[in-house]
Order: C-alpha cells, then structure tokens, then sequence
C-alpha cells in the first residue's frame, strides 16, 4: 500500500505548529513555534497578539515542517488543520494557508476538531490503528480550553459524557499560578514548584456535583486564592518584595493534589461505568506528572497517554487525526468557516 503523508497544521491557540505524519502514525517533522514568552508578560492570552503572531511565523513554520521532512507541498497526499474549537482570529491564519498550501498543489483539504487531535496524539506513538487495547476507549482531554470526558467508541465516534461546568483545568492551574505569582503558562510552573513542597497545608475539599461526571474548578480556584490571602501571598504586596517561596510551593502542592485527584475521581468512574477497555488522556494538562501517574495506578484498565511534548498543542496530532478521515474518504468543502465553539461528540 502507498504510504500517505499528511501536513497537519494547528493555529487554534497560542502555539504555531505544523507536521508531516506518515500513515498516521510516524512523525517525519514536528515544528512548534510557541508565543508563551510574549503572552507571559500579560499573565495569560491575548488574542490580537496570538493571531498577528500566527501571521508572522506561519510561512516560516510550513516551509520548516517540509524541509525537515525532505519533501516538496506537491508530494503530500492531503493538507490537515484545526477549525475549532479555539481563538478565531488564530484558527482563521492555519485554515486560510492551509487552503491556500492545498490549492496551489490540488491537494485534499481536512479540516479538524482540535480536541479529536489530541485524542489522536495517542496514536502517533502509544498505538496501533488497529491493536490494543481496543475500543471503546474513555477520552480525558484537559486542556486550557476544556475539560472532557469522552467516550470514544471507534474512529470518528465519539460521545460527551463529561464535561466542565465552568473554569478548564489548564485555566484552574494558570488563574492559581497567577495568585501565588508564579509564572505563565501555569501548570509546568505550579508542577516545578510542588516538588519543592514540605506538604504542610490542609487539603482542599474536592469538588463534586452530585449524580454527574462533570467537573467544577471554580470553587477550587476560589480556595487557594482564600488561602493564599491567609498565608500573606495574596494579593501581591507593594513594592518588590517576593511571595515566600515555601508558602506558595505548599499551596501549588496542595492546589495540584485536589485537581488531580478531581481528575481521576470522575475518569475512573466514568471508565467503570462504561466498561471501557482503555482510558486515554490528552491535552496540555494531561503532561501533568502528577496526573499521569495517579491515573495509572488508580485505572482499572490499561491508561494511554503521549509524552508530554505532544500532550500540550502541535500539528502532529492533526496529521494524525487526518488520517482517518482520510481513510474513510471524507472531503471537506473550500467555504469551510473556522468555528471557535466547536463540540466533539
Ligand atoms: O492543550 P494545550 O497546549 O492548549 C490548549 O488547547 O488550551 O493546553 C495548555 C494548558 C495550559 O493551561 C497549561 O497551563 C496546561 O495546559 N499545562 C499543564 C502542564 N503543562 C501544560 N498543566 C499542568 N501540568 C503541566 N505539566
Ligand atoms: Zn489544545
């Protein structure tokens, strides 16, 4: 069979991306082109800066992901990018050049759901199309955007059994971050300072909404901001003295025990109740060591996971994706909108 290699394009954030993936699975380029530092400075995302960025750095990042994959637009089988959910104005600068990097070479065009790719990160290194440990699987994508429980029945089926009701994880582990005034993004920030930690606060209450798998962060958010007020972190003090650095590792410690635990609480339950064969987990949050490695010991069935560098946003998930939908033959139409609420499932 001829192999087909994808170029997946990904602008739905912060993150300027593009890969060529090889029948789905082997990665012949992944090129990242992160505006993390620029966004620092305001303590979390501004979207003009984020598209007029996209604008910038998108040719350059094409032309990268191609070079290193040793190949020429006109030798790919298909050109993939994410459509939604995200920023519009960032979705708007990878679909546009995708259309016209497609058109130029009369090549397919694919346009993807950003969370089924990073369902799909799973399958460019963890699995085979068609091998362990099978369908249907239970998808936790937690990202800065979302927070889902999916349940995933084969490829191109998928179902929303649980959602957020209000803040994402990513968001809960930035806005918590921002209070005890470390840095964005705040999840690696709020993980790099717990293992400094003397595990001397309180546990916060975990949060539960009865009879459901949804998740709520807001109240959690909400109690380390109380506690950091308790503990003199917060609000910041003038001038530049810093926060005591053993207080806020003690609160980030305790902040990252009870979303985890939140986590894995309901993902676990939501694996039982469905009899599911696999749990998978995806999205930035899912590079969470802590996360990882609770959810593996507390499953009762195998846990998939991709390592941390294709957790967080890329453009090797949606080669990855795309080839899927190459494989049952969908088209999708040149007046293709982006769509910033997009669900899946
Ligand atoms: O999937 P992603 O790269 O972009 C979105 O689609 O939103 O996720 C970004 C989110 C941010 O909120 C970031 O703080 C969080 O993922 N994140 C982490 C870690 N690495 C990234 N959260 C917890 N622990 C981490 N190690
Ligand atoms: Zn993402």
């Amino acid at each position: 069979m001829k192999s087909m290699k994808i170029l997946g394009i990904e602008t739905s954030c912060d993150e300027t991306a593009a890969s060529v993936i090889e029948n789905g699975r082997t990665i012949l380029s992944n090129v990242i082109a992160s505006q993390a530092e620029m966004h620092a400075k305001y303590g979390g995302i501004v979207p003009e800066v984020a598209s007029r960025q996209h604008m910038v750095t998108i040719i350059p990042v094409l032309q990268q992901s191609l070079e290193e994959a040793g190949m020429l637009a006109r030798d790919l089988d298909g050109v993939a990018v994410t459509y939604g959910p995200g920023l519009a104005g960032s979705l708007l600068i990878g679909v546009n050049a995708a259309k016209g990097l497609a058109l130029a070479d009369e090549l397919p065009f694919i346009g993807l759901n950003h969370l089924e790719g990073h369902i799909y990160a799973s399958w460019l290194e963890e699995l085979d199309p068609e091998g362990r440990p099978g369908f249907p699987l239970m998808c936790l994508i937690a990202s800065g955007g979302h927070t889902d429980l999916i349940l995933m029945k084969g490829h191109g089926r998928f179902k929303l059994v649980g959602r957020t009701r209000d803040d994402a994880a990513g968001e809960a582990f930035d806005k918590a971050a921002r209070v005890l005034g470390l840095g964005f993004p705040g999840g690696p920030e709020i993980q790099r300072v717990s293992s400094e930690s003397r595990g001397v606060e309180p546990r916060f209450t975990r949060p539960r909404i009865k009879d459901s798998l949804d998740f709520s962060f807001s109240g959690l958010k909400s109690a380390v901001m109380r506690r950091a007020e308790e503990r003199g972190i917060y609000p910041p003090q003038a001038g530049d003295s810093e926060p005591d650095p053993a207080k806020v590792a003690d609160i980030a410690k305790a902040f990252q025990e009870a979303i985890v635990d939140s986590m894995v609480q309901h993902t676990t339950q939501a694996a039982k109740d469905h009899n599911v064969r696999g749990v998978l987990l995806g999205g930035g949050v899912a590079a969470n060591t802590l996360l990882r490695e609770e959810m593996k010991s507390r499953s009762p069935v195998e846990v998939i996971v991709p390592r941390p560098g294709l957790c967080t946003d890329n453009g090797a998930m949606i080669g990855a994706a795309a080839y899927f939908h190459m494989r049952q033959g969908k088209s999708y139409q040149w007046d293709m909108d982006v769509v910033p609420n997009l669900r899946l499932g």
